[in-house]
């Protein structure tokens, strides 16, 4: 099993929405025996709780389905999952300052260099959930083209 953790401040805006559009493609690809996706946060506010509304908004009106639960990141996480991917720069350096596992650690937007910039930006404070889910939509679709490529799937 190929296992992705999308990690990102709070685990209600940006990160659960890369996991759930994530997820949405490799179930429509037939791979989800083979490749798992998860979320966690930085930050500990939200722990338990569901994703923003304007998350599960934007993936209702996309036909997404999502029902995951705010959780911190854990050192353990480095260890467990293959890939962690990150949302803006504060979090690769948070994951990278909480040590080193087996996993690759890369910012979501690195697997869309056509888009030409390297961070999710946060709609926690812009409010623009649309942006989040075009960046996710573009973003998770090279990551998985990579993961297949780099696994053989
Ligand atoms: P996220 O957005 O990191 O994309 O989940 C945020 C959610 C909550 C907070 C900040 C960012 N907060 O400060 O509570």
């Amino acid at each position: 099993m190929v296992r992705v953790l999308f990690v990102c401040l709070g685990n209600i805006c940006r990160s659960p929405m890369a996991e759930a559009v994530f997820a949405h493609k490799v179930k429509l690809a037939g791979l989800s025996d083979r490749i798992e996706a998860d979320s966690a946060g930085t930050g500990h506010w939200h722990i338990g709780e569901p994703a923003h509304h304007g998350t599960r908004r934007m993936l209702a009106q996309m036909q997404v389905p999502y029902n995951g639960r705010a959780r911190v990141l854990l050192a353990s996480d480095l260890e467990k999952f293959d890939y962690i991917v990150t949302m803006d720069d504060q979090n690769l350096s948070d994951v990278r300052r909480i040590g080193k596992g087996k996993a690759k650690v890369a910012p979501l937007l690195a697997y869309a260099p056509e888009l030409g910039i390297t961070e999710v930006p946060d709609p926690y404070y812009t409010g623009n959930f649309d942006e989040t889910y075009r960046l996710a939509d573009a973003a998770t679709e090279g990551l998985l083209a990579a993961i297949r490529e780099e696994h053989g799937l």
